[in-house]
C-alpha cells in the first residue's frame, strides 16, 4: 500500500512566488507517490490572526490557490482541520502525554521567550497557550490519519520530531502500535528563496512577489527587485544576483544555466534581465491565476470541494479515535 504523506497549511495571507516554490509545488508534487492529505491549519492560524473577515478570507483563498495551482481533491484528501472535531479531542489525548518540558523547548516558543528577555519583558508577556501547545495540535493534525511522512520546512521539523515522540509514549504505555511514527520530509532542493532585497522572501520583510498579481503590477513588482549598479555591457555575476536568483528556480537545467552564461558574457542590462523573469514567471502564473480568479468569485464551489473533502476526512478519523478512546479507557 502506499505510503500517506500529510501536510497543513496555515492560511496566514496573501501567498507568494516563496511560498508556491518553496511549499505548494513540492507539496503538490507528493500525489503522484503518496496517498496524499491536505488540510488548511485554519485553527492553528487562530493563533495570529485575530481578525475574523481575514481568516475567513484567507482560508478561501488558500484552498483556491491549492487547487488553482493543481491540487486535485479526487485524488487527495483537502480539508479545513476545524471541521475535523475528532482532531481536537485526540489533541487533548495528547496533551496528557505530552511533558511541560517538550513544550519548554519547541523552537517558537522558545524565541518567543528569548525576544521578551532581550526586550526587559516578562518571559510570557504576550505567548498565550495556543503557542505552547501548537506542537500539540499539530501532532494531533499527524497522527490522526496515521501519516508516514510529513512534508515540511526545516523549521517545521523539531514539530514532527514532537508528534513521533508524544505517539511513541502512547505507543509504549498501552503496549500497541496504534499510533504511526511520522517522519518529516525536508525538500533539500528548496534552498531558501530570496526576495525583492535578497533577503529571504517573507512577507515581514515585505519582499514577497505575490503569486495572483495582475501582469502589470506583477512587472512593476519585478522591477523593484535590487540590483547593483553595474551597465548593461558589463559581465555579471549570476549568483549575486536576485533576478537570477529567482529567474533559475522557474528554469530547467538547460535553460538555467544558459542563462547563467548570459549573465558571464556581459550585454544583459538589468532592465532586460527582469524582463525575460517577469515573463518567464507570468507564462507560468497565467494558468492558476484565471483558475484563482475563478475560485474566487464562486465561494459555494470551494465550499462544495471542502465539504467532500471533509466527509472522507471524518469517516477515517472517527474511526481511529474510536480505537484510541478504547485503547486508553475511556470506551
Ligand atoms: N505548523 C505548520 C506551519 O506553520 C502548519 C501545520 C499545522 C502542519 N499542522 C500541520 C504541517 C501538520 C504539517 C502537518 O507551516
Amino acid at each position: 500500500m502506499a505510503l500517506r504523506a500529510l501536510t497543513g497549511i496555515k492560511p496566514t495571507g496573501e501567498p507568494h512566488v516563496g511560498n508556491w516554490l518553496g511549499a505548494i509545488k513540492p507539496a503538490l508534487a507528493l500525489a503522484s507517490a503518496y496517498e496524499t492529505y491536505y488540510f488548511i491549519a485554519d485553527y492553528h492560524a487562530l493563533n495570529i490572526i485575530y481578525d475574523a473577515e481575514a481568516l475567513r478570507r484567507n482560508t478561501l483563498s488558500i484552498a483556491a490557490t491549492y487547487l488553482a495551482f493543481g491540487l486535485d481533491p479526487q485524488r487527495s484528501i483537502f480539508y479545513r482541520q476545524s471541521e475535523i472535531p475528532e482532531v481536537f479531542e485526540l489533541a487533548w489525548i495528547l496533551a496528557c502525554f505530552t511533558p511541560k518540558g517538550l513544550m519548554n523547548r519547541a523552537h517558537s516558543y522558545k524565541d518567543n521567550v528569548a525576544k521578551n528577555l532581550e526586550a526587559g519583558k516578562d518571559p510570557d508577556h504576550n505567548i498565550n497557550m495556543g503557542l505552547y501547545s501548537y506542537p500539540i495540535l499539530m501532532a494531533a493534525d499527524i497522527l490522526i490519519f496515521s501519516a508516514n511522512v510529513v512534508p515540511v520546512g526545516a523549521d517545521q521539523k523539531q514539530h514532527v520530531e514532537i508528534a513521533r515522540d508524544i505517539a511513541e509514549r502512547i505507543n509504549h504505555n498501552y503496549k500497541t502500535g496504534l499510533f504511526v511514527l511520522p517522519e518529516p520530509k525536508i525538500d533539500e532542493h528548496v534552498k531558501t528563496i530570496v526576495g525583492l532585497d535578497g533577503r529571504k522572501m517573507s512577507k515581514s520583510y515585505d519582499n514577497t512577489i505575490p503569486l495572483f498579481l495582475d501582469e502589470k503590477p506583477l512587472l512593476k513588482r519585478i522591477n523593484q527587485i535590487v540590483t547593483n549598479s553595474q551597465n548593461p555591457e558589463e559581465p555579471k555575476d549570476p549568483d549575486l544576483s536576485s533576478v537570477f536568483n529567482l529567474h533559475k528556480l522557474i528554469l530547467s537545467e538547460s535553460e538555467e544555466s544558459e542563462l547563467r552564461s548570459r549573465y558571464q558574457v556581459g550585454g544583459l542590462g538589468w532592465g532586460q534581465a527582469k524582463k525575460n523573469y517577469f515573463e518567464a514567471l507570468n507564462a507560468q502564473l497565467q494558468g492558476p491565476r484565471k483558475e484563482y480568479q475563478r475560485l474566487m468569485a464562486d465561494p459555494g464551489s470551494l465550499q462544495t470541494v471542502l465539504a467532500q473533502g471533509r466527509d472522507k476526512a471524518r469517516a477515517q478519523a472517527s474511526v481511529f479515535l474510536e480505537k484510541v478512546r478504547s485503547t486508553i479507557g475511556i470506551r
